[in-house]
């Protein structure tokens, strides 16, 4: 795919119908001054009043909101995740300031939004959801950042007119048949010298060995595959990276992943056995996290 076809790719969600409304109730919010309080809420406040009974209606057009929090001028939107448990957990391990950085799977911009704090040169954010960027625009209206949301796909990094120096890619690659072939994208998209920070669903063990769930893993049908740290290893090596650093391992508990009112759906209490929490309804071993920092040489 070369750059035009790119274009015409990020573009194509200008004509889908189904957000047609999601874009209208974003055209037609108040257009008041806020001011972005950075915290584990990403919350905006502003000293012109704004209807917050209006703009949760608009809010809700927008469901399932799966990462945050969030607090609109006092409108809190409680959503699935609480992604401030992923963000701190990063936080200690990157600095931003004067970087070209990319979120890749940015879903509605949280982490996007997070980075701020640390006056990166640029932030874009790939993610194909037309649905999570009605969130991330939303949001957005208020906040009126240059930070750029491209509708476009881990696979599209390689032709991109831009490089990072960072790039954040989490809770991906265990959605992509071909994780070897995702890796090598992400190492397209670096500078040389630049950094990825990574996390994937993991399992335990030493051999470079991966489940393959046979129709969902965790009540998730799209996942293809979860590798022991050593696979994912394998498998970044294989990619081009030549460093692979562990940040460490963490367990999903209902405390980060449960079901709110922001969305419709199960969480991670209907995704467990209801007897062995340490499996998932399927048998497999409970959702673990592995965190790594890979470095393009
Ligand atoms: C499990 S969520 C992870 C969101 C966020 N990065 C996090 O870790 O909390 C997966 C995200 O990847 C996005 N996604 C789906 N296909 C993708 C693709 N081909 N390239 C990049 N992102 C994709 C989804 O829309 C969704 O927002």
């Amino acid at each position: 795919m070369d750059l035009p076809s790119i274009r015409q790719e990020r573009e194509k969600w200008m004509t889908w119908k189904n957000i047609a409304p999601l874009r209208e109730a974003i055209q037609l919010l108040p257009n008041v001054n806020a001011t972005l309080i950075q915290g584990d809420t990403v919350t905006l406040r502003s000293d012109e009043s704004v209807d917050i009974v209006e703009l949760e209606k608009t809010a809700r057009l927008m469901m399932p909101w799966r990462k945050g929090p969030f607090d609109l001028f006092g409108l809190f939107i409680d959503t699935e995740w609480k992604s401030d448990q992923k963000y701190n957990f990063l936080r200690p391990h990157f600095n931003l300031q004067g970087k070209k950085v990319a979120d890749i799977g940015c879903n509605n911009g949280y982490y996007m939004f997070r980075f701020l704090e640390d006056s990166p040169a640029k932030v874009v954010g790939f993610d194909p959801s037309a649905l999570f960027k009605s969130q991330f625009d939303l949001i957005n209206h208020f906040v009126k950042s240059d930070i750029v949301y491209e509708l476009l796909g881990v696979e599209h990094l390689p032709f991109y007119e831009e490089k990072f120096d960072v790039i954040f890619c989490l809770g991906v690659l265990y959605h992509r048949s071909d994780p070897v072939a995702m890796l090598k994208a992400l190492y397209a998209g670096l500078e040389s010298g630049g950094e990825l920070y990574l996390d994937t669903f993991i399992i335990e063990g030493e051999e470079p060995y991966a489940l393959c769930p046979s129709g969902s893993y965790s009540k998730i049908t799209n996942v293809y595959f979860v590798p022991t740290l050593t696979a994912l290893k394998n498998w970044c090596i294989r990619a081009g990276f030549k460093t692979f650093e562990i940040l460490g391992s963490v367990v999903t508990t209902s405390d980060e992943q449960r079901k709110t009112n922001w969305i419709e759906s199960q969480s991670l209490e209907d995704f467990l056995d209801p007897i062995d929490s340490s499996k998932t309804v399927e048998g497999y071993p409970a959702p673990v996290r592995g965190y790594v920092r890979l470095k393009k040489g």
